[in-house]
């Protein structure tokens, strides 16, 4: 017999599933997970990571490993869900990077997009953004879009950190993975620049944040990414930012300040360096306990693209 003859005479519901098994073929009546649900699940989860915990565990490393061996000196923050060990959330990745006095990170390019917020550097810490070096200082947000080379170098006395982000988890999950190291290993210098679209300094920041009320936020960079925005928000101690909700995915970090973050009911105090992941439709409000700006890094331009952009005010 056929094997379309056994199927068209399966005598039960039973033997049907045991025939179709081998044909990769399931009942789409009979899934033991539904394809389709009311509201966004709730699979990563609210979490914030301690910048002290992190800078000590990257001085450790410093003693431990060097950027011979180490591509990046990173330490990734990852969402501590089942089955997870990379993704911050959902589509974003942070991760706390250090770089020692006199180290260089050898230059190389990727399709995912990353950037970073300096945390602590002297003058000297550097990046080198298609040729272009670019000195950073704390606060300052350095971009390196999809197939920008990029490299780091630290000519200061002092160990460097810095948050990196990028969209990796995101690109794992379309698959356009391309990664390419400098064929020189490190990128020559074509130009020292004190100005660039990849840099956003913390001065900038500073100016443009002065006098505006609690909450207010500033983009950073518009769209030299095509699937992460960035903005700095100025939150005023003891006023609460309205709660919210919405279906992108963000990371806060800590620039300056300190304070509590309230996600889908839980709290979580922060203080500068810290990272804090609010996955997709989680409500959440910040309130500061001192003058703080906090760095947003989300999503938002891939929902807005995909029309699945929604927003909800309140719990
Ligand atoms: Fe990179």
């Amino acid at each position: 017999m056929t094997l379309a003859s056994e199927l068209r005479q399966a005598g039960s519901l039973d033997e049907l599933y045991r025939l179709l098994t081998p044909l990769n073929t399931g009942p789409g009546w009979n899934k033991p997970m539904p394809s389709l649900w009311d509201q966004p699940r709730k699979t990563f989860v609210p979490y914030c990571w301690r910048y002290d915990q992190a800078k000590a565990a990257l001085d450790a490393a410093g003693r431990l490993i060097n950027t011979d061996l180490a591509e990046r000196r990173n330490l990734i923050l990852f969402n501590p869900v089942p089955g997870n060990d990379y993704a911050t959330t959902r589509t974003l990745l942070a991760a706390y990077q250090m770089i020692l006095p006199g180290e260089r990170a050898r230059s190389h390019r990727h399709t995912p997009n990353a950037l970073r917020l300096v945390l602590d550097a002297e003058d000297g810490a550097y990046t080198i953004v298609d040729g272009v070096k670019l000195y950073m200082r704390a606060g300052d947000v350095l971009l390196t879009p999809n197939w920008s080379w990029h490299g780091h170098g630290n000519e200061s006395p002092a160990a460097a950190y810095w948050i990196d982000f990028l969209d990796t988890p995101l690109i794992h999950a379309l698959e356009p993975m391309f990664f390419e190291s400098h064929p020189k290993q490190y990128e020559p210098v074509s130009e020292i620049a004190s100005h660039s679209p990849m840099r956003f300094t913390w001065e900038d920041t500073m100016q443009r944040l002065d006098q505006l009320p609690t909450g207010t936020q500033i983009p950073l960079g518009g769209s030299a990414m095509a699937t992460i925005a960035l903005s700095m928000m100025l939150l005023q101690p003891g006023v609460e930012t309205q709660t919210h909700r919405t279906t992108a995915n963000n990371i806060y970090a800590v620039a300056q300040g300190g304070g509590v973050t309230v996600i889908d009911g839980e709290s979580f105090s922060w203080t500068r360096g810290d990272v804090i992941a609010v996955p997709a439709w989680r409500p959440h409000s910040h309130c500061a306990n001192e003058e703080s700006i906090m760095f947003r890094v989300t999503d938002e331009p891939v929902l807005e693209k995909l029309s699945l952009l929604r927003r909800k005010i309140g719990n």
